[in-house]
């Protein structure tokens, strides 16, 4: 199923969505750039050479070269960046706007002192009004596009004879894994300790994982995490972050960063997530500059050991339960179910796992610190997989009280939960596995793999 974009049919606009913001990412990161007087006195001195630093396309280099605004938009600007370059040039908004429309600067002033443009025969494309027909262009724009004809009718030419491509199909969940991430475990991977009494116990639990992994490694990875004030500080606190970029980082958490692999993105289903689930009216801020932290690194290791490369790609999903209010269960368990609506109407056969990850009991802080409380916790793994619904609906303060402060991690878990079948009338889902430990450090350990059935 197609995304809804039900303004692609309105006559000379284009809407700033986010496979928009993806193709013209570098472009708009450019224009911000021209916000330091530095950078604008160094693009005034050389142009293409400042472009150069920039990983922009070619055809979004030249649009910027030709000041086309109409081309620029056309290979993701927005305006509001796009009137960064426009400033550089000491342009104000009404002739960058006026810009577009085919109108000399003094037409469009006219029109706009007469009252403005009408929306009579504007509304739709096919009707009637002056905002309809082709789009203003400029010469450069015009050879660009002659240009790029030519070359694809010699690719079509090319690939006349080429086998079809087979394989349609929607992608599809197909299982989630919960687990804990304490960041004791990601040290003892990395400094070889794995094998020493005290984690021996705890990676042994991992090995039938593991193995089933190599025999389930799917396409993609929706990784529910948190964000230990490690990309995200006190300067902006996002209750839900979807990463849409095409790579992280593994962050550097005070220690030097954690010698893993870095993770590489699928920013096209990402970009389908976030404006799927947002046109399910839950607010996604989306994130294309992330550093991701254990949280996510840990499970990763996991589930995969150590390889030289992640068997797959990742989307990491941060979810905000460091400074309260913190999101309820409920409603992170009826994201999760928006998060499967919008996974299986992407149109490719990708195998996607959902993971939640944190907890179980632990708490951090406080003379109450290394408060654990398994019987609580092995409910939680019960009704997890018995009675999600149910589940979903136990307040903050029973996990503060009964888990302990750093607990609550365990809310994201019900993201994954919510993705499985059996919430929208299908299917029980199959427990692969079942893991409880304690300790890691603070924490007691647990761990799950549900398959998920159609
Ligand atoms: C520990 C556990 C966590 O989940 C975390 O984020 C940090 C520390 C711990 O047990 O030490
Ligand atoms: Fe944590």
């Amino acid at each position: 199923m197609a995304l809804d974009k039900p303004y692609l049919d309105v006559p000379g606009t284009t809407i700033f969505d986010a496979d928009q913001s993806r193709k013209g990412y570098w472009l708009n990161q450019f224009c911000m750039s021209l916000m330091k007087a530095d950078n604008r006195a160094r693009f005034k001195a050389d142009e293409d050479a400042y472009l150069a630093e920039w990983p922009m396309s070619e055809e979004q280099r030249a649009a910027v070269r030709a000041r086309d605004l109409n081309w620029m938009m056309r290979t993701g600007g927005n305006i509001y960046f796009l009137s960064k370059l426009g400033a550089t040039d000491g342009l104000s908004f009404q002739q960058m706007a006026g810009s577009m429309t085919g109108m000399t600067e003094a037409q469009y002033r006219d029109m706009m002192l007469r009252g403005g443009r009408s929306p009579e025969g504007n509304r739709v494309v096919g009707e009637s009004g002056d905002a309809q027909g082709a789009m203003a262009q400029s010469a450069a724009w015009k050879a660009w596009e002659t240009q790029a004809r030519q070359e694809l009718a010699a690719k079509v030419q090319g690939a006349h004879d080429a086998p079809a491509r087979g394989g349609a199909g929607h992608a599809r969940v197909t299982a989630s894994v919960y687990s804990s991430h304490v960041p004791a475990i990601g040290a003892a991977v990395d400094h070889g300790k794995t094998q020493e009494p005290y984690w021996a116990p705890l990676f042994k639990g991992f090995e039938a994982s593991k193995q089933w992994m190599k025999e389930n490694t799917p396409d993609v990875v929706f990784l529910v995490y948190n964000d230990h004030a490690t990309n995200f500080d006190l300067g902006v606190i996002p209750t839900f972050a979807i990463g849409t970029a095409a790579e992280f980082e593994p962050a550097d958490e005070g220690y030097g960063p954690r010698p893993v692999p870095k993770v590489i993105g699928h920013p096209q289903l990402a970009s389908h997530i976030a404006q799927s689930v947002i046109q399910q009216d839950f607010d996604l801020t989306i994130v294309n500059d992330l550093r991701v932290d254990h949280g996510l690194t840990v499970p990763m290791n996991l589930m995969f050991g150590s390889p030289e490369q992640w068997p797959c790609k990742v989307i990491p999903f941060a979810v905000n339960v460091v400074q309260y209010p913190v999101p309820s269960g409920r409603r992170c368990f009826a994201l999760g179910q928006a998060i499967r609506r919008a996974i299986e109407s992407y149109d490719e056969p990708l195998k996607v796992q959902i993971w939640g990850t944190g907890g179980m009991s632990h708490q951090l802080q406080g003379p109450r610190a290394g408060l654990i409380n398994a019987a609580w916790d092995n409910q939680f793994l019960d009704r997890l997989i018995a009675d999600p619904a149910g589940l979903a609906q136990m307040p903050h303060i029973e996990y503060v009280r009964e888990a302990g402060s750093e607990g609550i991690e365990l809310v994201m878990w019900l993201i994954a939960r919510g993705a499985m079948a059996d919430v929208a009338g299908g299917q029980a889902p199959t427990v692969r596995h079942r893991f409880f430990h304690v300790p890691a450090s603070n924490t007691a350990v647990g761990h799950l793999i549900l398959e998920n059935h159609a």
